[in-house]
């Protein structure tokens, strides 16, 4: 397989480039920066922005089929930005896609295109995108999703995966962040009780991109659908978090906010930090109050039946593998 993966150097990128190089794939790798790691692996790496078509180009050319993971994370930044990245540039590697005869496209996108602020419990792929967004990434998530169904026909066949809260060794974004929050005495819970969430460990994230890409073809039953991709197993958030904090050789977080004020402080920070135009993310916004607050959790029939997916790493073991490599990575 000729692959090339966008965002090949990131989080979620990197896994899957992996789990390709594992099976003998021929990898290439676009994304702005340079990876060294990726150098040492041997990949391809060719830099650019997803809205530049040259690099675009030349990324894709001779191969047969693109992950696009690459995307503009987080909650907060100008819609503008997230627009560009998120819409403009998965709008470019579809039209690069076609133009360069590159025959599949495995999308990631996320289970937030489908969140309005509410409860979700054991949701499936027939929610609907909802008539108001609380964050510009979900909404720029799911306006690329969109194109990219829409993309599926005869020369080239789509899929989108939306994996939720993805964690594991190597976590840039989550883990961090918790580690950070925790070690400063600014972590707390979201007073939640009974509410589910769902996760899922970077590996059973990337198998599933390798199993979208088997089952991939024009008319096959996954072409053009979007699938959630989940450990299967949801949990009280605060149990995920206390989870990962211990596997950082932390201890539990145990203050609480209520969903009311942590909806509140979200306003109010959202309003300091547009007021001021600060780049930096504020700790609370209204998105993430929410998220913290509700349940989420997905059911994994679809993806199991037409992707052949099975969550094979599970919680507990995962947090054994993000232990050892906090460990062995001096981060704990
Ligand atoms: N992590 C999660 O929990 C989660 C959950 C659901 C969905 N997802 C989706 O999974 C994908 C990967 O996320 P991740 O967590 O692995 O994030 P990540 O580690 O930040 O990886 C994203 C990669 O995209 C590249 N990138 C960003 N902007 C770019 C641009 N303008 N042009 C070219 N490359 C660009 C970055 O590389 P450079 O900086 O070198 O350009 C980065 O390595 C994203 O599509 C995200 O929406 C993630």
């Amino acid at each position: 397989m000729k692959a090339l993966v966008t965002g090949g150097g990131g989080f979620l990128g990197g896994a899957i480039v992996r789990q390709l190089l594992e099976r003998g794939a021929d990898v290439r790798s676009f994304s702005r920066g340079e990876h060294p790691w990726l150098k040492k692996l041997g990949v391809e790496q060719v830099r650019g922005d997803l809205c530049d078509l040259g690099a675009l180009r030349r990324a894709a050319a001779g191969r047969e089929i693109v992950f696009h993971a690459a995307a503009m994370p987080g909650i907060w930044g100008p819609y503008a930005e997230y627009h560009r990245v998120n819409v403009t540039g998965t709008g470019r590697v579809l039209e690069v896609c076609r133009e360069s005869g590159v025959g599949k496209l495995v999308f990631t996108g996320s289970p937030s295109v489908t969140f309005d602020g509410s409860d979700q419990d054991g949701v499936d792929e027939s929610a609907p995108y909802p008539a108001r967004w609380l964050a510009h990434y979900p909404h720029t998530k799911a306006l690329a999703e969109q194109l990219v169904l829409a993309a599926n026909g005869a020369a080239l066949a789509t899929v989108s995966l939306r994996p939720h809260l993805v964690w594991g060794p190597r976590d840039n974004h989550l883990v961090p962040r918790l580690i950070a929050r925790a070690k400063a005495g600014k972590l707390r819970l979201i007073r939640a009780p009974g509410k589910r969430v769902d996760s899922v460990y970077i590996e059973n994230a990337a198998e599933a991109h390798l199993l979208a890409a088997e089952k991939l073809a024009p008319g096959a039953t996954c072409a053009g659908r979007a699938y959630f991709i989940t450990n299967g197993e949801p949990l009280p958030m605060g149990e995920l978090i206390n989870g990962i904090l211990r596997a950082a050789g932390l201890p539990p977080v145990t203050k609480t906010l209520s969903p009311r004020t942590a909806y509140l402080a979200g306003c109010v920070m959202e309003g300091w930090y547009g007021l001021l135009s600060r780049r930096s993310e504020p700790l609370m916004t209204r998105f993430l109050a929410r998220q913290l607050g509700t349940s989420h959790w997905f059911k994994l029939d679809r993806a199991r039946v037409d992707l052949g997916y099975e969550p094979r790493v599970s919680i507990a073991r995962g947090l054994e593998e993000l232990a050892r490599y906090l460990r062995e990575s001096g981060r704990a």
